[in-house]
Parts: C-alpha cells; sequence; structure tokens
C-alpha cells in the first residue's frame, strides 16, 4: 500500500479568505480546496485578482484563512515555514542591494540556523537534505561569474535566477513560485524553464506555481489548476507528457493539446468572471 497513494504535500481546504471590512469586502478566495501531491509540479492559472497570489501567501504561512485549513505536510503553513520546508519566489526578486548576490543566496541560511532542529521532526523530509551548496546552484543557472556582483549590476533574468537559487538553498520541501519569469524575454524564459525542471527533478521539491502562460503552465506541470473570480477552482488538468520536458516537445501535437485543454477552460474562467 505504501506509495501507491503519494501524500499531499499541500492540502488546502475549504478555503475563504476576504479583504475589506462592509460594505466593501472582496472575496478573494471562495470554498477553494486543492492538493498538491509531494514531489509533483502544480501550476495555478487563472485571470487578474482570482486569488493566486492569495493562495500562495496562505501556503507559505503569511497570512491565514477566515475559514478552511490549510495544512503543509500536515502542519499548519508556519510551523513548515520556521522549520524551512517552505521556500518562497515572489513575484519580484527583492534582493538586498547592498549584498552581492552570492550573500543574497546563502543569507537565509545564515539567519536560520536553528532551522535543522525544527526540521528533524519532520522526519524523513528533514533528513538526508543537507543545504545545497549556493555557488554550486548559482553556477548551473550561469550566474557563477556575476556571483560577486551587486544586484543592481544584473539583468532582470539574473535577478530572477538568484531569487531562484536564494529559495531552492535551504532545499525546502515545498517551492512557491509566484509569475517568477513573467518579465522575461521568451527565449530567457525557455532556458530558465528547462534549469528549474532540472532543479525539480534533482531536488525533488514539491512546487506550486503561479503562471499566467498556458504553454508555461503545460510544459512544467503534472496538474495545471484553473482558477476564476472570485477566487474558485473551476478545473484541474493532469498533463500526461512525458518527462524530460525539452523545448522540442512544444512542437508535438500532444504539446499543443494539452494547451487547447487550458485554453478552453480558462475561457469559462474568464465568462465567469464576466457574470461576475
Ligand atoms: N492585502 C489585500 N488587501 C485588500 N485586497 C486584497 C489584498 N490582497 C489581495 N486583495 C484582493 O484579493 C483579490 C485576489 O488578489 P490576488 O493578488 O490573490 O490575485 P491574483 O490572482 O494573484 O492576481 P494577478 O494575476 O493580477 O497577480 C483581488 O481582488 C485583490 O484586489
Ligand atoms: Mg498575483
Amino acid at each position: 500500500m505504501d506509495g501507491a497513494v503519494r501524500a499531499a504535500a499541500i492540502e488546502v481546504s475549504g478555503v475563504r479568505k476576504a479583504y475589506g471590512e462592509p460594505p466593501s469586502v472582496t472575496v478573494a478566495l471562495d470554498d477553494v480546496s486543492l492538493a498538491v501531491a509531494a514531489g509533483s509540479f502544480v501550476s495555478l492559472i487563472g485571470p487578474s485578482g482570482c486569488g493566486k497570489s492569495t493562495l500562495l501567501r496562505l501556503a507559505a504561512g503569511l497570512e491565514a484563512p477566515d475559514h478552511g485549513t490549510v495544512r503543509v505536510h500536515g502542519v499548519a503553513p508556519r510551523e513548515a515555514a520556521a522549520a524551512k520546508l517552505i521556500g518562497l519566489v515572489p513575484q519580484s526578486p527583492a534582493l538586498l542591494p547592498w549584498l552581492s548576490v552570492l550573500k543574497n543566496v546563502t543569507l537565509p541560511r545564515k539567519v536560520n540556523q536553528g532551522a535543522g532542529k525544527r526540521r528533524a521532526r519532520f522526519g524523513d523530509l528533514g533528513a538526508g537534505r543537507p543545504p545545497a551548496d549556493p555557488m554550486d546552484l548559482l553556477r548551473r543557472v550561469g550566474l557563477g561569474d556575476v556571483a560577486h556582483k551587486l544586484p543592481a549590476e544584473l539583468s532582470g533574468g539574473m535577478a530572477q535566477r538568484a531569487a531562484i537559487v536564494r529559495a531552492l538553498g535551504l532545499r525546502p520541501d515545498v517551492l512557491l513560485m509566484d509569475e517568477p519569469f513573467s518579465a522575461l524575454d521568451e527565449l530567457t524564459r525557455e532556458s530558465l524553464q528547462g534549469q528549474l525542471l532540472d532543479l525539480w527533478g534533482e531536488l525533488k521539491t514539491t512546487v506550486l506555481f503561479v503562471t499566467h502562460s498556458i504553454a508555461e503552465a503545460v510544459r512544467m506541470s503534472d496538474v495545471v489548476v484553473v482558477m476564476g473570480s472570485p477566487g474558485r477552482v473551476l478545473d484541474s488538468v493532469p498533463i500526461g507528457l512525458p518527462r524530460p520536458r525539452d523545448p522540442g516537445l512544444l512542437g508535438d501535437p500532444r504539446f499543443h493539446g494539452y494547451e487547447d485543454q487550458v485554453r478552453v477552460s480558462l475561457r469559462h474562467a474568464w465568462s465567469a468572471t464576466d457574470d461576475a
């Protein structure tokens, strides 16, 4: 029976989250339930304002739901975050401008010396996973030569890669990424997608990834979750494409089939938004 069902790394159940006070209440999430299997790559896609970032913040333990529960490996996200099981890549990289790239990516390890003990409580998740070597990770995403530069000296794509390395540095079990490649040109984006997939395959991290790009969602994911406003999960599309997902796959008819499937769901999401 072991291994027959992959345990959920992230479990969101009946979650509601609203902002503001009556009469101007904004419902960001309305009865959202979602399970992200351990080790899987799941993307969230949906119209602007449908609650994707809110869902990520709840999973990161930065905010709490009004109703319902969020669990990361069976515990409250805050507890999982304190044990450094969670890495977050925010939409804008937010590197500290006065520290070199290398110091930026090693900082989380320095300020989290106590996390090891808390993490050990999570058994297998904490054991045998020494933090990745930041310099090695930087080299692998092509930032070896700029490790000693300041963030202001980097291009946007370099800064986003540095933010990904920073989030991966503690080898989090769960990686939450909010439109990490949104500001990049198409080819840089494809290359970074490949690099992230390689790291994901190697580090066996669970990824919850927000994107507005259908092609990106299909290329990266095991499952694409389509959301609509106000804050609802409308569809869940399993992507049965083989891995590794090389750029060549983008021309495959099966790839276009999955793109179409997600596009149809998104159209429903948009029309539901119009009706709201
Ligand atoms: N701190 C906040 N205070 C008030 N309203 C908020 C806050 N955060 C989010 N909202 C509202 O909640 C809704 C969902 O916002 P959220 O940022 O989760 O959307 P999103 O799906 O990530 O959108 P986008 O694709 O534009 O990033 C929006 O209507 C937004 O205005
Ligand atoms: Mg957002």
